[in-house]
């Protein structure tokens, strides 16, 4: 039975006793964090790491990222810490970003996927933080869905989707950027963004210097850097279709037409209608898309939608980047420029 623990507030921090103690001896425990929930075990346990990936149906070359609850934590899991992460780790976090170094031996193997790297973040979310510093381990996590599945920004995602798979789940409420951290690695040079995210590439430049920007296709490749990029990801059960740029009215206006028998809900961004359409808005900027998609995605699923229409019209960068990437993948790549 997964047992559900509301925090609200630091008053009900007593209560992540039970799941930091869980956590620590080897139990899995779904938290959640600014980016998306996670599902934690102790990263230092190989038999509860192996777990996670049972319980999420996650491929095995997939590594995972180590949570820290401080930057005191990061010296005993990595060989060294350069002077480049040191200013990430200085001015962005706590935050949505991850830093890939190399691995000390006290990383167990299952951990990186075998590999000589090791993916490490501190998030800013305040539960996780108690929660991990709590634990007193470092806590390896990925995001608390079934693998494949939109990742989850609000406790009942996670329970739909693993529910009794996990010993505690934390409801901590809706996460604030709802997109997933950006992942740099720091271990060649010029550094590269494997993943965009929640930190932009704008903002690492600006602090680090020459930063390689993400490139699609790059990790969509069959020997990614960052292995999670080349599995279908973020899909809804729907067929999903994307349509970018301004002008996107007139041509769902079509599509809608065009497909009379079945169920089409559009994801607006801003308060919009559509005849024969059910709409979900999920808001007229990036940083409001961003934080709603994953769960207007599973909302239009949990309605019955066959078809899921989204506009998309904002000019890429910032976040936005992040957000393109997520949802070009849930789409499988189905876009439409609009003019
Ligand atoms: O915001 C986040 O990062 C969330 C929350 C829970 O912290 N976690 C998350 O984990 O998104 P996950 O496992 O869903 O995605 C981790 C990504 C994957 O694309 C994985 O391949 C990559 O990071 N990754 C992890 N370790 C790596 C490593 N050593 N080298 C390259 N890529 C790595
Ligand atoms: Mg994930």
């Amino acid at each position: 039975m997964s047992k559900v623990i509301t925090v609200k507030k630091p008053q009900d921090f007593y209560q992540l006793d039970a799941p930091a103690e869980a956590l620590a001896s080897g139990e899995l425990v779904a938290f959640p964090t600014e980016t998306v929930y996670g599902l934690g075990a102790n990263a230092l346990d190989a038999f509860a790491v192996k777990s996670i990936f049972t319980a999420k149906g996650r491929p095995q070359d997939n590594p995972l990222i180590v949570h820290i609850a401080h930057k005191s934590q990061i010296y005993e899991l990595v060989k060294s810490v350069p002077p480049a992460a040191e200013k990430i780790l200085d001015t962005l976090a706590p935050g949505p970003v991850t830093i890939i170094l190399e691995k000390n031996d006290v990383i167990p193997d299952v951990v990186t996927a075998g590999g000589k790297t090791v993916a490490v973040r501190i998030p800013e979310n305040y539960i996780a933080q108690e929660l991990i510093a709590r634990a007193g381990v470092p806590v390896a996590a990925p995001s608390a869905n079934t693998s494949g599945k939109p990742s989850p920004t609000k406790a009942e995602h996670v329970k739909e989707d693993l529910w009794d798979k996990v010993s505690y789940i934390i409801d901590g409420g809706s996460c604030s950027v709802g997109l997933e951290s950006t992942v740099i690695d720091l271990t060649v040079t010029p550094p590269a963004i494997l993943r965009p995210g929640g930190i932009s590439h704008e903002e690492l430049a600006a602090l680090i210097g020459e930063v390689r920007g993400y490139k699609s296709g790059d990790s969509d490749t069959t020997a990614p850097k960052s292995p999670g990029m080349k599995y279908r990801h973020y899909a809804p059960k729907a067929k999903m279709k994307v349509f970018k740029g301004q002008a996107f009215e007139e041509a769902i206006k079509e599509t809608i037409a065009a497909t009379p028998q079945v169920n089409v809900c559009v994801l607006t961004a801003g308060e919009r209608t559509y005849q024969g359409a059910k709409t979900i808005n999920c808001g007229a900027t990036p940083e409001e898309y961003s934080k709603n998609l994953f769960d207007a995605l599973r909302t239009a699923d949990n309605q019955g939608a066959d078809i899921i229409l989204a506009e998309l019209p904002f000019p890429s960068g910032g976040i936005a980047t992040a957000l393109y990437n997520r949802i070009y993948k849930s789409c499988g790549g189905n876009v439409v420029l609009c003019k």
